[in-house]
């Protein structure tokens, strides 16, 4: 069970995983650019899932891209969507690289830090292995604490404001950390939020759509009952439908750069 998941809940969360890479694509791309990634030589992505956030880092560059994630079923996954693309993957642990000092131009991670059992660990070993003047870049990482959500559920915005998360061992304030963490690193640290937009209604409802197994997993793991799911999702839906539905969800990124003395 890697991360605490059956193989079931691994399809799932891929799913999930392959969804979020699809509409965090406009968030992740000015980063990228930010970052310099077009022109580093070598990228290094750490926790890299199954492999769809790796593939639009490999079609952001111009360099040589190597890829890490603790879990096999992930790197499996990975090996088939990075199929004919120039990646090397590994299997290690992202707060012990297997890699020396200062060898990659970048290091980045998405939705990796708020997994980490010790954050802090895997920012200071992003930045020992990048140059001197290199960057290491969290894309992406979610502030669950920091959403607001209308029309208001007082219990189930709690699930998913932290409690679902914490439940699974991730951090849901992990975003607002972001700037201690690398500032302790030692990194010349800019944060900022990704999020270009709100999302609309629509938006809203397809993306319920694709990825309901997750949220109906996440609220029975939580201990509500059928009854109770059916209810809040005919009350979702129908916000939806009337066009009143809001959903603001903060999306942290940093940039740091590593010293060059
Ligand atoms: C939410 S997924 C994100 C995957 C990918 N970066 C993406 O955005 O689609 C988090 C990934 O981090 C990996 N991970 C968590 N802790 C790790 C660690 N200490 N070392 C290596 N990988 C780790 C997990 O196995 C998982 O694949």
């Amino acid at each position: 069970m890697p991360h605490g998941r059956s193989q079931q809940e691994l399809h799932t969360f891929i799913k999930k995983l392959e969804q979020q890479t699809l509409e965090t694509a406009e968030e992740r791309h000015p980063i990228y650019m930010k970052a310099g990634l077009k022109n580093a030589t070598y990228i290094l992505d750490v926790g890299c899932g199954p492999g769809g956030v790796t593939k639009d880092i490999a079609n952001h560059t111009n360099g040589q891209v190597f890829a890490i994630d603790d879990s096999p079923d992930m790197i499996e996954n990975a090996k088939k969507v990075l199929q004919g693309l120039d990646v090397e993957l590994w299997i290690g642990d992202a707060q012990q690289l297997p890699f020396k000092n200062e060898i990659f131009d970048i290091a980045m991670c998405n939705l990796v830090l708020m997994w980490a059992s010790n954050p802090q660990q895997v920012v200071n070993e992003m930045t020992r292995v990048v140059k001197k003047g290199g960057k290491v870049v969290a894309s992406l990482e979610p502030d669950f604490g920091g959403k607001i959500h209308w029309s208001e559920n007082k219990k189930i915005d709690r699930i998913f404001a932290g409690k679902a998360i914490q439940k699974r061992g991730g951090d849901p304030h992990i975003g607002r950390k972001l700037r201690k963490f690398f500032v302790k690193a030692g990194l010349k640290t800019h944060v900022g939020l990704g999020n270009q937009r709100i999302w609309s209604c629509e938006e809203d409802k397809a993306s319920y759509l694709i990825s309901k197994k997750f949220y109906w997993s996440a609220l029975q793991n939580s201990g509500l009952s059928t009854d109770e799911i059916k209810k809040w999702e005919s009350e979702f839906l129908t916000s939806i439908e009337d066009n009143v539905q809001f959903d603001f969800f903060p999306q942290f990124y940093a940039i740091g750069q590593k010293k060059t003395n």
